[in-house]
């Protein structure tokens, strides 16, 4: 006899773990079983920096996408609140504002044309001369010509996040399964997953948070156009102050993201077509001199540890939320979070839930439904 779920939820990412937890902070929850690969193909989540920040990922991008990681930063702080409460965990969320930098004409230039775009939209932005920047962060290289600083952006630990929302999971009674999906067939009595270990659960509803995962095996579901994005990263401990910075800063070769305990992530290539998470020295190479060039102290800290991760990106950008197929045995979609998996775990995962729950959300999700694409 299968275990029989409400919904399903296939993918252990933030994403797939958010969304479990909004459904199950309903009034009335559903069962629930996330089928979680994490052991054994890490998350993007568990790859990502953290920084919570639409004033840079989205500025210059499509009002849609800005707008979502507009409202999930907003929806941040309480977030973050409500899990730290629950689960007793420190997910060091931050926020205290981040910078971006310029080191030349053109680079300041990309700054302008951020500011100008943000401000359009009435967000609360600051350019700055390098001096000003170093008055705040004096770590910062003199070579600094011009940064933007958004004073509402964020951090958060994405590993801590992790660990927290599983725990509240595992205590509100979600089953979370660590396999990974082999099958899973649309039935009359609902959604047969069968998973690659042997076994299976069956649940009226699925939800597909597969990340960037290979293999496609969602019976009647044609496969949404999501593709890896590759990204490598490192850690260093954090020079003392005032050599290290407090806030994340993001220059042209790479973003520095202070953490909790000394440490400094910093990141990331990109690399479309790479499906593997080899982390290459001129990758590591090329962010080290990156941060140096923006923060000098960290040109020569010892390096903590070294990753790589597969972004689930997609053509225009922006996620696949929505659903795939209708009625009692429906199959759900909340896949491609690209570079913004973290930023927007809140927004998607309460708005797909409201979905779900059959209401209606408060996020508009129309730009992001799955037939987008043809
Ligand atoms: N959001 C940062 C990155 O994808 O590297």
């Amino acid at each position: 006899m299968q275990a029989r779920y409400d919904i399903a939820i296939l993918g252990g990412g933030v994403i797939g773990l958010a969304l479990a937890r909004a459904l199950a902070l309903a009034p009335k929850t559903p069962a629930l079983a996330v089928i979680d690969a994490s052991s054994r193909i890490p998350p993007a989540t568990l790859a990502a920096a953290g920084m919570l920040t639409p004033s840079f990922e989205d500025a210059l991008g499509g009002d849609a996408l800005y707008d979502l990681g507009a409202a999930s930063l907003d929806m941040w702080p309480a977030f973050a609140a409500s899990l730290v409460e629950e689960t007793g965990a420190d997910i060091d969320f931050r926020g205290d504002g981040v910078f971006g930098v310029a080191v030349d004409a053109a680079g300041a230039q990309k700054l302008d044309a951020q500011y100008e775009a943000l401000t359009g939209r009435g967000v609360d932005v600051a350019l700055m001369t390098g001096a000003e920047a170093r008055a705040l962060e004096p770590a910062l290289s003199d070579r600094i010509a011009a940064a933007l600083h958004a004073p509402r952006d964020a951090q958060v630990d994405p590993v801590k996040l992790f660990a927290a929302l599983r725990l509240s999971l595992e205590r509100r009674g979600a089953s979370l399964i660590d396999d990974h999906v082999a099958a899973a067939e649309r039935q009359s009595d609902g959604w047969r997953v069968t998973l690659g270990e042997g076994g299976g659960v069956v649940a009226d509803q699925i939800v597909v948070a597969t990340g960037a995962a290979s293999g496609w095996v969602i019976d009647g579901v044609p496969r949404p156009p999501v593709f890896p994005v590759k990204g490598e990263a490192f850690s260093i401990a954090a020079p003392p102050a005032p050599a290290s910075v407090t806030r994340v800063i993001r220059g042209p070769g790479a973003y520095v993201c202070p953490k909790a305990g000394g440490r400094i992530v910093i990141g990331a290539t990109e690399q479309e077509g790479r499906d593997d998470l080899a982390v290459s020295a001129a990758g590591i190479e090329s962010l080290r001199n990156g941060a140096a060039e923006i923060v000098p102290a960290l040109q020569n800290c010892a390096e903590i540890a070294r990753w790589a991760g597969l972004r689930p990106a997609t053509p225009d950008g922006a996620p696949i939320l929505g659903v795939a197929l209708r009625g009692a045995r429906g199959a759900w979609l909340a896949l491609g979070h690209h570079r913004n998996g973290v930023l927007l775990a809140p927004a998607s995962a309460a708005a797909l839930a409201t979905e779900i729950l059959g209401e209606k959300p408060a996020i508009d999700l129309a730009p992001f439904r799955p037939d987008r694409f043809g």
